[in-house]
């Protein structure tokens, strides 16, 4: 199949010209750009995975529920929907093949926090970290032990392996199961990451891809993005932040994690003060993303107490982003392996949604959902311009 050079070797093999860029001139990319208000209370702020359900939370609010059953709701959505791979229901498994499930969530204006990391076979684990801070003294359940208590507080077990991700993680094993090595932290990273150097590459590995996926069963239609999903294991999570009239408010955060993860891998969604963290006082944070990086800068709790300090959730979000940026000395080459978002609302109302990068791909853009008594999806404001890794790398056809 002919293909013609995209420029996504420019934001791979030429963005080591970027290794020079002073951290100054990186927080550039934010200049001018202000946290937003709510016109009104309540409101909540999540993920672009969970805009379909955001109306729901919103509706529970403005009736006066719970802040934190308001937010649950909203991630609750696509827990339950088999069609978003990311978290619950269809969520993409681990290299065994296994759904593993990771969650949890503060409850401002009681102090209280729940989680839950490595749970198989119980789709809703936000509720269930909910659950865990409600009829527990702990605040973390893992694993085996996290399922046995879920059944027994009434939770049903259930597959949570749908053929379609059950057929990309087949995709995943016969052509790149290969997470056992050094992680882009290390000096020998290249070793496991290494993008093809020319289309002519990427063509080849791509068709050899498409050749695999469709004696695997995979549709035509679905060929490249499970290609994608096999070559960048997305971390996709998501998000919701609430805060009604009274000042209260909660946060939760829900994921299946980095797809085809060794088993037992845990990422930063059920870290509290990494995937989500909210203070009463000040206000509440989370973030979608590589796990591996958040966990390091702790950057929902960072963010939170930034906002404590005094600066605005876009400042307190970027300077979460740069340090993230700072862990790999500003290489945008080790960098576009890393996706990072996070959804920020403080006390006062004020909102951002900040990121390392603008999107995905060319044509996509990260979003912040938003629902103040108006539903929208708002760009987020970027650090560093263009996507993480350009998809498809190579055009077919011409
Ligand atoms: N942010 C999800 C994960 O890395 O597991």
């Amino acid at each position: 199949m002919p293909i013609s050079r995209r420029d996504f070797l420019s934001s791979t093999l030429a963005g080591s010209a970027a290794l020079g860029l002073s951290m100054d001139a990186l927080a550039q990319n934010a200049q001018g750009e202000q946290s937003k208000r709510a016109s009104k209370l309540p409101i909540l702020v999540c993920s672009e995975f969970s805009y379909n359900w955001i109306d729901e939370g919103h509706k529970l609010l403005a009736g006066g529920a719970d802040t934190l059953d308001a937010a649950l709701q909203v991630i609750k959505g696509p827990e339950d929907d088999p069609n978003y791979q990311n978290v619950g229901l269809g969520g993409r498994p681990n290299e065994e093949g296994v759904v593993e499930l990771d969650a949890c969530c503060m409850h401002g204006p009681t102090r209280t926090a729940g989680s839950v990391g490595g749970v198989r076979n119980i789709k809703n684990v936000s509720l269930l970290s909910n659950t865990v801070r409600l009829h527990t003294g702990h605040v973390m359940l893992v694993g085996e032990g996290a399922e046995r208590f879920a059944v027994a507080q009434g939770f049903v077990r259930e597959n949570l392996l749908t053929d379609k991700s059950r057929k990309d993680w087949l995709l995943w094993k016969e052509t790149h199961s290969d997470w056992w090595g050094p992680g882009i932290a290390s000096p020998d990273w290249r070793k496991r990451f290494r993008a093809p150097a020319h289309a002519e590459e990427w063509n080849d590995r791509i068709q050899r891809m498409e050749e695999i996926a469709a004696t695997i069963g995979i549709a035509p239609e679905d060929r490249l993005e499970a290609i994608r999903s096999v070559i960048y294991p997305p971390t996709g999570t998501t998000h919701c932040s609430a805060l009604n009239e009274k000042g209260e408010m909660s946060g939760c955060t829900t994921t299946s994690g980095l797809a085809w993860k060794i088993a037992g891998r845990l990422g930063d969604s059920p870290i509290i003060g990494a995937g989500c963290y909210t203070d009463q006082d000040v206000g509440s944070a989370g973030a979608i993303g590589s796990g591996e990086e958040n966990i390091k800068v702790a950057g929902a709790h960072t963010i939170v107490e930034n906002m404590r300090r005094g600066m605005s959730p876009l400042e307190a979000g970027m300077d979460a982003i740069k340090r993230i940026v700072r862990n790999h000395n500003g290489d945008k080459e080790r960098l576009q392996f890393v996706d990072m978002v996070y959804y920020i609302l403080r006390k006062d109302g004020a909102y951002a949604g900040v990121s390392l990068w603008e999107g995905y791909s060319a044509d996509h853009h990260h979003m912040l959902a938003v629902h103040d008594g108006t539903k929208r999806l708002e760009k987020t404001v970027n650090l560093f311009e263009g996507p993480s890794q350009d998809w498809p790398p190579v055009q077919f056809g011409s």
